[in-house]
This record gives C-alpha cells, sequence and structure tokens, in this order.
C-alpha cells in the first residue's frame, strides 16, 4: 500500500455485556409449581456474559481506497462500522481515522473534527432519514450540525453540487422523501454523508434494502464517487459478488475476527482460507451458504466460541491442532494474509 492509511484499525476490541437467561431454569422449570417457578425467576439473578463482537481486528485503508468488510450476519461488520464512528466503545486497542484516535476523541469540539473526516451511510435509508424534512434540510443537516456553512445560499449551492453528485435532480430540494423510492433514498443518504467532505465513508450494507435495478445504480454511484473524489470506502456487505466490482481488496470477517485479507480482481481464484472459499462458492447470498456443505449450517453461539479456530465446527479441513491453537492472520509464504494453519502449512 502507497497512499497513507486513512483507516488504521489496530487489534480492536468491542464488547457487548448481555445478561442472559436463568441458566438453570430450564432443567428445574418442568419440576417446580408456578409459584415456585416465579420465587425462582425473582431471586437467580441472569448470567453477565460479554459477546466478543470485535475481537482483537486490525486493518487499513489507504487514500481513495474501497476495502469490502464481508462475512455473515452476526460476525461483527456493523459492530465495527460503528466503533469507528466512536458509536460503540472500543474497549482495548486503537483505531484512527486520518491520525484521530477515535477511543480519545471526547467533547463536541473533537466529535465535529471526527465527523467531518468519516460519515456512515446505514443499511436501511428509511430509518436513517427524517420523512418530515425537505431533501435541503435532510441533505445540509451535517453542514449546519458540523458548523461547516452558515450561510444560506452557500448551504443551497453545496446542496445542489451534492445531488448532482449523486445523479439527483437539484427539482428535489424542496421535496421531501416520503415517497422516494428506496434506491432515492440511499442517493439522498449518500450526498448527507458526503456533505462534509469526508476522507472515509463506511457503508453498511447499503445495497441489501434495494431492488435489483437499484443496487446495481447505487453500486455504479459508488464507483463513481470513488474516482471523482479519491473517497476512501469501508464497504460492509454479506454479498461478496455486489461487492468485488467496487473494492479493492476485501477483509473477510468471521465471528469478530478477520480471516483473510486479498485483492478482488480475480477473487474467487485468490480465496485460501476454507470460510472465505464456503463464502466465495455460496455467491450470490452469503445467507445460502448452509447449502454448499451440511457443516454450514452449525451456527456457533456468540456466548461460547468454539476454541482454537473458531471455524473448527464447521470447516471440512479441521486437524486436531486447529481445536486447539487459534491461528493468525499473517501472510508468511502466502501472497496475502490469511489465518489458516492448514493454508500456512501447505504453502
Ligand atoms: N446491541 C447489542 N447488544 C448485544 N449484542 C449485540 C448488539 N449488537 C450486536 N450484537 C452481537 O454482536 C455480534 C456482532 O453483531 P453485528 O456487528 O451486528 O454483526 P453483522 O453486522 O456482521 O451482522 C452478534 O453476535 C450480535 O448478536
Ligand atoms: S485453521 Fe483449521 S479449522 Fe480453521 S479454517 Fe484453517 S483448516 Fe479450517
Ligand atoms: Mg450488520
Amino acid at each position: 500500500m502507497t497512499a497513507l492509511p486513512v483507516l488504521e484499525v489496530e487489534r480492536a476490541h468491542v464488547r457487548y455485556d448481555i445478561v442472559t437467561d436463568r441458566v438453570p431454569f430450564r432443567k428445574v422449570n418442568r419440576t417446580l409449581s408456578e409459584p415456585l417457578r416465579w420465587l425462582y425467576r425473582a431471586v437467580v439473578p441472569g448470567q453477565r456474559i460479554q459477546v466478543r463482537a470485535v475481537d482483537g481486528v486490525s486493518l487499513e485503508i489507504a487514500e481513495g481506497e474501497t476495502l469490502a468488510l464481508v462475512g455473515e450476519s452476526g460476525s461483527g461488520k456493523t459492530t465495527l462500522g460503528r466503533a469507528i464512528m466512536q458509536l460503540e466503545r472500543v474497549v482495548k486497542g486503537s483505531i484512527k481515522v486520518d491520525g484521530i484516535n477515535v477511543r480519545e476523541v471526547r467533547g463536541g469540539r473533537a466529535r465535529r473534527r471526527l465527523y467531518r473526516t468519516v460519515q456512515m451511510v446505514f443499511q436501511d435509508p428509511r430509518e436513517s432519514i427524517d420523512p418530515g424534512l425537505d431533501v435541503e434540510s435532510i441533505v445540509a443537516e451535517p453542514l449546519v450540525g458540523l458548523g461547516i456553512e452558515h450561510r444560506k445560499k452557500a448551504r443551497r449551492a453545496r446542496t445542489i453540487e451534492l445531488l448532482h453528485q449523486c445523479g439527483l435532480p437539484a427539482s428535489l430540494l424542496g421535496e421531501r422523501p416520503g415517497r422516494f423510492s428506496a434506491g432515492e433514498l440511499q442517493r439522498v443518504a449518500i450526498c448527507r454523508a458526503l456533505a462534509p467532505a469526508p476522507k472515509l465513508l463506511v457503508l453498511d450494507e447499503p445495497l441489501s434494502a434495494l431492488d435489483l435495478s437499484s443496487q446495481a445504480q447505487v453500486a455504479s454511484l459508488l464507483r463513481q464517487l470513488q474516482a471523482d473524489l479519491g473517497l476512501a470506502m469501508l464497504l460492509i456487505s454479506h454479498d461478496l459478488a455486489a461487492t468485488r466490482h467496487i473494492a479493492q481488496r476485501v477483509a473477510v470477517m468471521y465471528f469478530g475476527q478477520i480471516v483473510e485479507v486479498a485483492p478482488t480482481t480475480d477473487l474467487a481464484a485468490r480465496l485460501l482460507h476454507p470460510y472465505a472459499r464456503a463464502l466465495i462458492s455460496a455467491v450470490p447470498q452469503l445467507s445460502r451458504l448452509s447449502q454448499t456443505d451440511p457443516r454450514m449450517a452449525i451456527q456457533p453461539s456468540a456466548l461460547s466460541p468454539p476454541p482454537g479456530c473458531r471455524f473448527h465446527p464447521r470447516c471440512a479441513e479441521a486437524t486436531d491442532r486447529c481445536r486447539r491453537e487459534k491461528p493468525k492472520l499473517k501472510q508468511g509464504q502466502l501472497p496475502h494474509p490469511v489465518a489458516c494453519h492448514v493454508v500456512h502449512d501447505g504453502a
């Protein structure tokens, strides 16, 4: 990588504290009468458990580069995206956006500086956009909120420029987005995210709530923005097929950890990790992974990750070592970094 990294994630950890069911309750449930069950629930506390949603992740994105972050649902992609935006707390390791250490950002001024540098587009634009506001207010909101432009006329000119960049006509300015299609709404959301001219855009499944033709349009818009503005993007997706035409590299995430980082050119031939290969053969939808191999239907619980390699209960190539020892993400003799004992031993 030659250009300076806009995003540097180093061994970042994000955890959720959750209180589980009273575990022994299911066992005693059948033997107790209803008043005793009630008493049991009242006096026996639930167990406090931590979900390691992001568990020691390291990655970098260079200026103008798009990195796709792919993996099945629950692998920790959204949590990492939210942690970059300081919407989740990083408890260990670091995340730096254009040199700003996200863990150290405190107070309004520092936060405004962060959000001028990085913006996020969420999965469902219907949830992230207020349908009561007109397009001009929605798109110009960060210009006001981040103290970038106080003059109304200049804000309008910038909003029109942004709409144009996103392939939307200026005639939409006064319209409320209540009747917009999901594709149009997602373009408006992208416009708003671009308003502060960020260096990095985090896009969380930006295509998955859209119909096929809108998906193609928004994908081509993202490619265009990357070329025109030199934007760096973290493109979170469970759809490897859609992202490989936008991103230059792909990072495959499994159970809170990155298991492979590879260039997207000729991706199917390049991927080496058994999980990544299963994903690519399940194209277009990772949700169909279970159809490729019955082992893939095993969904390990986030509350008790398997020891050793977390993928071992689903892996056709697992050895005893895989069950004991956690593989590190490293390049060694391989063309790119992979976290798998067997792949490294065979290299
Ligand atoms: N607010 C939350 N509270 C508790 N657990 C959560 C919360 N959000 C996500 N998780 C858990 O963290 C893990 C990663 O979730 P997420 O980041 O949403 O994955 P993905 O975006 O890859 O589908 C999952 O096990 C999920 O259940
Ligand atoms: S380390 Fe072992 S279990 Fe994990 S992916 Fe590689 S072969 Fe499979
Ligand atoms: Mg998600």
